[in-house]
């Protein structure tokens, strides 16, 4: 029996669990070129604002013990070119296309998802409203409950498929903030975001990158997104796709036995960009292994003490 790593969610299908995290595969083109990309569930594009922004001055990532530290800036073409440059092409691609989406403000955030409601091939949007890396909007609106409620309910009215609504570690419950974009109508979670962090050069004293404090990802997150992962999954019903320092297989195992329906690679993309496709032939060998039959028999099947 040859085991079947679909899943759906919302009533999307996808030929299996495995995505691209936002911001670490830009918008597909690059990744095209190493692998074909209907071997991902879903590929997931940089976050797309209503206009480009150039991001932060270099430096703005720097390596840490078992991670990285980025303050990009949501650097990004902005709506128009997107719609112009980069639709054209994840029209082609077999496989789901999320669009990320941020913002400063609220009506930032309705005018770009108001935008891709007109292309049927963005199968779903995934909201950003937990980016460290701006000064207004995308993490405040996310430490919120009333700002993530609002926003997610303000966006369902113009984007008609689904809205992921992404998640911020760096609130006091993830709980409290996933329940609010439940009632706003979201319909699914992306858990986690970065962790906000910092790092200094010794010798000069001075901070690692520009923005002076930056997004903490890689290995080093693994643990705290699987423990919200399953916070989420434990009180929440909607389905959730699990991010954080994912490097293999068994580390997607770790995040759909915590309640994950699927998941995202992002950091780990800069070191093996189809990485993508070698975790789907591990996961399928290990499926085999156990004698499983599908992705669910996996789903918040943790064993706990
Ligand atoms: C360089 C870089 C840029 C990122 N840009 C975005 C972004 O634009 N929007 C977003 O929602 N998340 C962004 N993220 C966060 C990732 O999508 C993901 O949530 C985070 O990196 C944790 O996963 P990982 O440990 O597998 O990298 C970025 C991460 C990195 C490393």
């Amino acid at each position: 029996m040859k085991p079947n790593l679909s899943v759906s969610i919302a009533g999307v299908d996808f030929a299996n669990p495995i995505m691209t995290a936002s911001g670490c595969c830009g918008y597909g083109e690059e990744l095209a070129v190493i692998f074909p990309l209907s071997k991902l569930g879903a590929l997931v594009t940089k976050s797309i604002t209503l206009k480009p922004r150039l991001g932060h001055p270099s430096p703005r990532t720097a390596e840490t013990s078992s991670g990285m530290l980025n303050a990009i800036g949501l650097a990004n073409v902005g709506i128009d070119k997107f719609v112009t440059d980069k639709i054209p092409f994840l029209e082609k691609q077999k496989t789901k296309i999320i669009v990320n989406v941020a913002g400063s403000k609220l009506a930032e955030y309705i005018e770009v998802c108001a935008r891709l409601n007109d292309f049927e091939r963005v199968d779903m949007i995934e909201l950003n409203i937990s980016c460290p890396n701006v000064d207004e909007g995308g993490m405040e609106f996310g430490a919120d409950p009333k700002m993530t409620e609002k926003s997610i309910s303000e966006v369902k009215k113009v984007f008609s498929r689904p809205v992921i609504a992404k998640l911020s570690p760096n609130v006091t419950s993830i709980v409290e903030i996933a329940k609010a974009a439940e009632q706003g109508g979201a319909d699914a979670f992306s858990v986690i975001n970065s962790l906000v962090g910092t790092a200094i050069d010794i010798e000069t004293w001075q901070t690692k990158i520009t923005n002076n404090k930056g997004g903490l990802t890689g290995p080093a997150i693994k643990p705290v997104a699987l423990q919200m992962v399953n916070a989420v999954y434990s009180k929440c019903s909607l389905p959730i796709i699990g991010i954080g320092g994912i490097q293999s297989a068994a580390d997607v195992i770790e995040f759909l036995l915590c309640g994950a329906t699927a998941v995202q690679v992002g950091t780990a993309l800069f070191i093996q960009p189809d990485l993508p496709v070698t975790i789907e032939k591990e996961l399928k060998a290990y499926m085999k292994r156990k004698k499983l039959n599908s992705i669910d028999e996996l789903i918040g099947k943790v064993r706990k003490y």
